[in-house]
């Protein structure tokens, strides 16, 4: 079966909205005809300040079990953590030798992050993620890797990566293609639907999965729409409706269309009531199994070191080629 990768980070207490419709709920599909390793990225998070080690373990354990939650089954799926598998960090570091400055430095994500952090503060780990998400992908010769819109352009410089390594070494790498879902690429945060979904947004746009039912139809509810009073999509002109549309859809399966003609002479009201039921109804059995899974920590761990003896049976091999390719002396 072809393989698939992806990655979440663990920095906050849950994921959102956006996390599960642009990216998690693929996960879950494509493990059914895909060899597919999914990663918990704590060596990503670190590139931004962390509070506190016990919160960053916490949440690492609470992403593990929510992924599971949503579906991942971790007997199909190589579900791990990254810090547990050395060979990420170090085949980023080959692959840093091989990423220009220049080109590092057009990376978006880097740039609004560093901008709103301020140079000062912007650690080198974050002018590097791009190049350690290009590692994580790489060692596993992914085929396929699912994620929402705001990744392609790490995924472009990723093939860009692979393609490199392989004129200049021999062929060793997948070209990985990207795997973006059709309808919820980009859920729109609730406040400002002219950005994505996001936990650096204050909390009002931002559905997360596990928040109380209470709070997530409140905010709903408080989603900014458009003017007009037509439930219909139009993504320049209403991109607050159009947005708890695609929600909708993605979540109760059917089609905007059919929605459009479903809503038609009701408002906005009408539309986020509904929305509010939809998300309700889908989000209670992943709050009730995730609570399932945290409550016995010790057997999630087990899971997490049995991937992560899996991916590192596909990792080693890979960077051993590497570093066979590069040059390296061998240790034995
Ligand atoms: P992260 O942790 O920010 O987000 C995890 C996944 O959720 C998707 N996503 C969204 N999709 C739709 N609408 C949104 N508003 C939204 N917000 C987030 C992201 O696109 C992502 O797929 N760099 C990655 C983590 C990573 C990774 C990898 C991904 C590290 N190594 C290797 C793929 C392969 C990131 O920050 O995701």
């Amino acid at each position: 079966a072809p393989r698939v990768l992806s990655g979440i980070q663990p920095t906050a207490d849950s994921f959102h909205l956006g996390n599960f419709l642009g990216a998690l709920r693929q996960w879950v599909a494509l493990q059914e005809d895909h060899d597919a390793f999914y990663c918990v990225v704590d060596l990503h998070a670190i590139t931004a300040e962390q509070p506190d080690p016990a919160v960053l373990r916490r949440r690492t354990l609470v992403s593990a079990a929510q992924t599971i939650a949503l579906g991942v089954d971790p007997d199909r799926s190589t579900l791990f953590v990254q810090s547990h598998v050395p060979e990420h960090a170090q085949l980023a570091w080959v692959l840093q030798c091989l990423t220009g400055f220049g080109e590092a430095s057009r990376m978006t994500q880097f740039k609004d992050k560093s901008s709103r952090e301020g140079a000062g503060t912007t650690s080198v780990g974050l002018f590097t993620y791009p190049v350690l998400q290009a590692a994580d992908i790489l060692l596993y010769q992914a085929a396929r890797v699912p994620v929402g819109e705001d990744q392609r352009q790490h995924l472009e410089l990723t093939r860009d990566l692979a393609t490199r390594f392989n004129g200049r070494y021999g062929d060793t790498f997948t070209v990985p293609e990207t795997y973006v879902p059709p309808g919820a690429a980009k859920v729109l945060d609730l406040q400002s639907p002219d950005k994505k979904m996001s936990k650096s947004l204050p909390p009002a746009g931002c559905v997360n999965l596990l928040d109380d039912p209470k709070v997530t139809a409140k905010k709903i509810r408080s989603a900014v729409t458009d003017t007009g009073r037509e439930v219909v999509a139009d993504p320049v002109g209403k991109p607050g409706v159009t947005n708890l549309l695609a929600i909708h859809s993605a979540l109760s399966g059917q089609g905007v269309a059919q929605l459009e003609e479903h809503f038609a002479g009701r408002g906005y009201g009408d539309l986020k009531k509904e929305v509010a039921e939809v998300v309700a109804d889908a989000l209670a059995p992943v709050q009730q199994r995730t609570a399932e899974l945290l409550a016995d920590p010790a057997e999630l761990e087990r899971m997490l070191a049995a991937g992560a003896a899996r991916a590192r049976a596909v990792a080693a091999p890979t960077l051993a080629t590497v570093y066979e390719r590069v040059g390296f002396l061998p240790a034995v």
